[in-house]
């Protein structure tokens, strides 16, 4: 599969034990020999084989860095360790860093790539399914500044995504709702035809059975990949890629990031599809048909009480917000946003 964005075309690679030709497609695309690697701690921990035979004598430097991925840690101060990091081992402006993790080892990886030396080569290797579907697609890099999710951040192409199914079969379970959380959004912005092979396939998808895991990736991938190529800075279409996350953000920073993002975006969706049918957008027997999918996880997210009150503050403070009020995607069925 190809993303033709603005600022770059590059491929996404979508395979089982494709990790294995990482050297290889490093030749291939001509990219620089000083690595510097960024993978998270528990893939680290339980593909240790598969990261260590990625080192060979085709590249001139390897630096591995561990980094314990969560929201807290996705921040500045990992951002600067990272840049000290890269400075003692002497990279400089020919570094390739590749992040091996999920959506939040991306993110900060990316972000690293996109500003140390004013940039250097990326290449993303997502481990989870939401990084697989989503966040490794499409450029967008970033970190948690204060009290708001991705306030900092920079658009920024990787030279390729290399998706390797066989990471995905260490995920827990919770990590595997939370990519069929941004599934269920594609879901949403496709069409009837297309919620409908989801909502059939959902089951096989939790359980990871290869062939129809493996073409979910390809179609979210896909569907991605032709948003961004019309719209990669988000000036306008994009955003319908946010659709149920402004309700999402706001949820994980009431909650201080004790619900996950993913877990969040589903309950966010609940409340989209409720603010369209409240807004007289969606009609009862479409909300009824649509709210099916994410209802369908419920007994698999737990949702601390929460502040209302403080949700929608949060909600005002969100970056989305422009002239004092706050925007959401809405739908009256999936495909008409
Ligand atoms: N850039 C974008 O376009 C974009 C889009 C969607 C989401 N995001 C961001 O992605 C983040 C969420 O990503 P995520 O859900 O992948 O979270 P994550 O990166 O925290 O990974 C989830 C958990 O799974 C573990 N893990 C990762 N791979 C594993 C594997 N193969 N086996 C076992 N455990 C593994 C991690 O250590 C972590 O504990 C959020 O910060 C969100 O803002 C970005």
């Amino acid at each position: 599969m190809e993303v033709k964005a603005s600022s770059k075309s590059y491929p996404v690679y979508v395979g089982n034990n494709t990790i294995a030709q990482l050297p290889e497609l490093i030749e291939k695309h001509a990219l620089h020999k000083n690595v510097f690697i960024v993978v998270d701690e528990n893939v680290l921990g339980y593909h240790l084989k598969k990261i260590k035979s990625l080192i060979t004598e085709r590249m001139r430097k390897v630096v591995v860095v561990e980094y314990v991925a969560n929201e807290k840690s996705k921040n500045n101060k990992s951002v600067e360790e990272f840049y000290d990091c890269l400075i003692k081992n002497e990279f400089g402006r020919d570094t390739l860093i590749i992040a091996i993790g999920g959506g939040i080892t991306g993110d900060i990886a990316g972000y690293v790539a996109s500003t140390f030396s004013r940039g250097v080569q990326f290449i993303q290797v997502p481990t989870t399914l939401l990084a697989a579907v989503d966040s490794s697609v499409g450029g967008k890099t970033g970190i948690n500044y204060g009290k708001t999710k991705n306030l900092i951040g920079t658009f920024y192409q990787p030279e390729f995504v290399l998706v390797d199914t066989s990471f995905l079969k260490t995920l827990k379970e919770e990590e595997i709702v939370c990519g069929l959380g941004e599934i269920i959004k594609y879901a949403y912005l496709g069409d009837d035809k297309l919620y409908l092979t989801f909502r059939s396939e959902l089951k096989q998808i939790m359980k990871l059975s290869p062939k129809p895991t493996t073409k979910m990736i390809e179609t979210c991938i896909n569907m991605k990949a032709s948003v961004v190529q019309a719209d990669e800075m988000e000036g306008g279409l994009r955003k319908i890629l946010n659709l149920g996350h402004t309700f999402a953000h706001a949820i994980e920073v009431e909650q201080d990031h004790k619900i996950k993002h993913g877990q969040a975006v589903i309950i966010g969706l609940v409340c989209a599809l409720y603010l369209s049918h409240f807004k007289g957008i969606m009609k009862d027997e479409k909300l009824v048909k649509y709210i099916s999918l994410p209802l369908f996880l419920q007994d698999k997210i737990t949702l601390d009480k929460c502040n209302v009150e403080n949700i929608y503050k949060v909600m005002l403070r969100d970056k989305k917000g422009r002239d004092g009020k706050t925007k959401f995607v809405l739908l009256s069925e999936p495909g008409i946003l």
